[in-house]
């Protein structure tokens, strides 16, 4: 058994309201979370404060994206030392909307995990291939390349959880399968180990995203180097709960099979 944290992340993306997001937070506070799983919801920006203030203190917040620097002229874009002022304690970077839709390169995206992981913000870093990229047998290349980016701005791991969502399966409902995720998490793991350090490796979690379900989260979470979910269009349903408690196990069972 790993000793890594399991980890939820909910990517709420560009949806919702306050009354939607509200009726959701209730459903998160309310709802009996396997406390061995570590649960952050990814809000809008303008939804941070509202979903810190009413979010329960046991889970999370991150914003899902900020700019490399602290202050200044950058029209449109919040820094980490906003996202704190607000008692958010994670962004999410690297996203593939992010990369693909908005243009972002290697190089901005590590040059704002540096600055988000100097500000004090928990980083979720987000890596995947394309599916043409996946056909061509490339998906080892892109993965490493957009690792070593991130790498190359980390100083201390233990304050950022590594995001394998290949693109073709995010809002696709088409899911990677548990075996496809765990080769590539396990590879991650490797590079890791070769690249960073055995400590790092063992300690990482890499978590999986893409279509991620209540009905398929069990077997996909129960894969050796799989350490939890970044969630999409399931973090939006009452659903997100079923995956948050993936691999709970309720005391009672555990003792009835021993
Ligand atoms: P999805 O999105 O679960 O809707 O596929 C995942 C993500 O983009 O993080």
């Amino acid at each position: 058994m790993s000793s890594r944290k399991f980890f939820v992340g909910g990517n709420w993306k560009m949806n919702g309201d306050k009354k939607s997001l509200g009726d959701l937070i209730t459903t998160l506070n309310t709802a009996s979370l396997n406390d061995e799983t570590e649960v952050v919801c990814g809000a809008p920006t303008v939804y941070l404060d509202f979903a810190r203030s009413n979010l329960d203190a046991r889970m999370g917040v991150a914003a899902q994206n900020c700019y490399k620097v602290a202050k200044g002229a950058f029209t449109g874009e919040i820094s980490p030392v906003m996202i704190k002022d607000c008692g958010v304690e994670w962004v999410i970077l690297g996203h593939s909307e992010r990369r693909h839709v908005f243009g972002e390169s290697d190089e901005l995206i590590g040059q704002k995990v540096a600055h988000a992981l100097e500000s004090g913000l928990g980083v979720i870093a987000c890596i995947g291939e394309k599916l043409e990229e996946r056909e061509a047998g490339t998906t080892e290349e892109v993965v490493y390349a957009q690792t070593q980016a991130i790498a190359d701005n980390v100083k201390d791991w233990s304050k950022v959880v590594l995001a394998y969502e290949p693109v073709w399966a995010i809002g696709t409902g088409k899911t990677a399968s548990p075996e496809q995720a765990q080769e590539v998490h396990e590879k991650l793991r490797e590079w890791m180990r070769v690249n960073v350090s055995e400590a790092v490796a063992d300690s990482v979690r890499i978590i999986y995203g893409g279509s991620v379900t209540g009905a398929n989260c069990k077997e996909l979470g129960s894969q050796n180097d799989v350490d939890g979910f970044l969630v999409g269009g399931a973090s939006l349903k009452p659903e997100f709960v079923d995956i948050i408690n993936a691999l709970w196990t309720p005391h009672g069972f555990s003792l009835l099979i021993l």
